[in-house]
């Protein structure tokens, strides 16, 4: 398993989510997981148990789980600021990775039956094995898997580091854009890798669309059949109220009396009033133009003039996002708390103590967020795209069928239309209640999920 992120030791988003539990199931399940990723700077190497690194290498397990991590101890590559960085050695820095991994196969003799690489950073796996490291005896058999978690970002470099990739001739890399002087790192992992999966089944259809497929579309249509859509799962064991390790008093769905006192502590300590019926939106993301702020820009302001909603935003990414927050916070003093940053915990709490957790992606491959809220009986808003159409029904008071608020269009009276719904279900009690169980009730747990990774595995194997 090749990661450019992995929980708890790196995350920027879902990514580290995802290799983490999928490499912890993948374990349990009695798989041999190796999983190989950078040994960023920031990585504190004492609290997390990593060994001291031989040869290049250190490792750890995950937490909880006999699941091996190595991490790729290169200081010049992956002691940054950030995971991510715009320097013009980014392309290398994950080339780099992705043959570490082969390399410490080779090390250690292990000799994998499946190679799963994620997104762009290691998206020249499949390629590196089939036209280099499949002569090696270690890797005859192995099989690759290329996995997108998110299509906005390709690794897309200058042709004239080509030499960087590692291979005795460019004849395999993709003659248009080499002519063209760019290369796009996924762009290869999809060519070349023997199973694409993404992670829902909508995204995975949408992404062979023109207004989806981000300039990959007409490849993914070639490769079609060798797409598949697999919906990310949830974590229970870090995302559940009932034992969630971040909060001081758990509950579930029969004791929803802690989820209120939770609110109120939270209310308290981000020094917002308590007020009796407004319900309390949440927003726990990367700020970044795929999250669909800007549906926001013109809808919450009237809302929270008129103190019908109270406001817990937790974000870091572009600054008119980040801004756009602050002045609401600066506008709405008694409504409106938001902390710009990363802060694990504050995810943690503002899941627990919200109502509602506002998700209006723009476009949104799998999303994580939507299926915490469900768990913690906080009522996801969504637009219907990618994985929150895969997991949020929108709620039917006629039939008491549906789990959140889904609304189709991209656009302000949409997002409007969803608010103004949900604020009229809040305020009913009876239908409000329903909703949160029917939430509460559902189960997206990764020992469901993994098993289908599993069976893709077996079908590349011919098991
Ligand atoms: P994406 O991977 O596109 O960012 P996901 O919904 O799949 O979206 O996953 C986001 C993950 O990152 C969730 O676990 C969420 O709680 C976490 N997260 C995002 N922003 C922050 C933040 N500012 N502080 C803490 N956790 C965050
Ligand atoms: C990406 C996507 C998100 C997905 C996550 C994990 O960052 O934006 O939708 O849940 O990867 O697969």
């Amino acid at each position: 398993m090749l990661a450019s992120e992995i929980a708890p030791f790196s995350k920027t988003g879902g990514l580290a989510d995802v290799t983490s539990a999928l490499a912890k199931h993948l374990t349990a399940a009695g798989h041999e997981v190796l999983t190989v990723t950078p040994l960023y700077g920031g990585i504190d190497r004492e609290a997390l148990g990593l060994s001291a690194s031989t040869a290049g290498v250190a490792t750890a397990t995950l937490p909880g789980s006999a699941a091996t991590v190595h991490f790729i101890d290169e200081p010049e590559l992956y002691d940054r600021s950030t995971l991510y960085s715009a320097d013009p050695d980014e392309h290398l820095r994950f080339i780099r990775l992705t043959r570490a991994a082969f390399e410490l196969c080779r090390r250690l003799g292990f000799a994998p039956d499946i190679l799963h690489c994620n997104d762009w950073h290691t998206a020249f796996g499949p390629l590196l094995l089939s036209a280099g490291y499949r002569a090696d005896p270690l890797f005859a058999a192995t099989r690759s898997v290329m996995s997108i978690h998110n299509i906005g970002y390709q690794g897309g470099f200058d042709a004239r580091y080509a030499g960087d990739i590692g291979l005795d001739d460019l004849s395999k890399l993709h003659q248009d854009d080499l002519r063209a002087g760019h290369i796009n790192a996924l762009k290869h992992g999809i060519l070349y890798a023997d199973a694409i999966t993404t992670v829902s089944p909508t995204y995975a259809r949408e992404i062979c669309t023109d207004e989806y497929g981000m300039g990959l579309q007409d490849i993914l249509r070639a490769r079609s059949s060798a797409l598949t859509g697999i919906l990310n799962g949830v974590d229970y064991d870090e995302w559940d109220p009932r034992h969630d390790r971040w909060l001081p008093i758990h509950y579930d769905a029969h004791t929803l009396g802690a989820k209120a006192e939770l609110k109120r502590a939270f209310l308290a300590r981000v020094g917002l009033p308590f007020r009796l019926g407004v319900p309390l939106a949440g927003v726990v993301s990367r700020l970044a133009e795929q999250k669909g702020i800007e549906l926001l820009f013109d809808t919450l302001p009237p809302l929270l003039a008129q103190q019908r909603v109270q406001l817990a935003a937790l974000g870091s990414g572009e600054a008119r996002y980040e801004d756009f927050f602050t002045r609401l916070a600066r506008d709405f003093p008694q409504s409106v708390s938001f902390q710009a940053g990363y802060d694990e915990a504050r995810a943690h709490w503002i899941e627990a103590a919200s109502d509602l957790f506002l998700m209006p992606s723009r476009y949104e491959p799998c999303g994580l967020n939507q299926m915490y809220s469900l768990r913690y009986g906080t009522v996801p808003i969504v637009r219907r795209t990618g994985g929150l159409a895969d997991s949020v029904e929108h709620f039917d008071p006629a039939t008491g069928r549906g789990t959140g608020i889904v609304f189709n269009d991209f656009d302000p009276a949409a997002m409007n239309w969803a608010l103004q719904q949900a604020l009229a279900l809040h305020a009913d009690q009876t239908a409000w209640h329903r909703l949160v169980q029917n939430g509460m009730a559902q189960d997206f747990s990764w020992t469901r999920q993994s098993a289908r990774y599993v069976a893709l595995y077996e079908r590349l194997l011919g098991r």
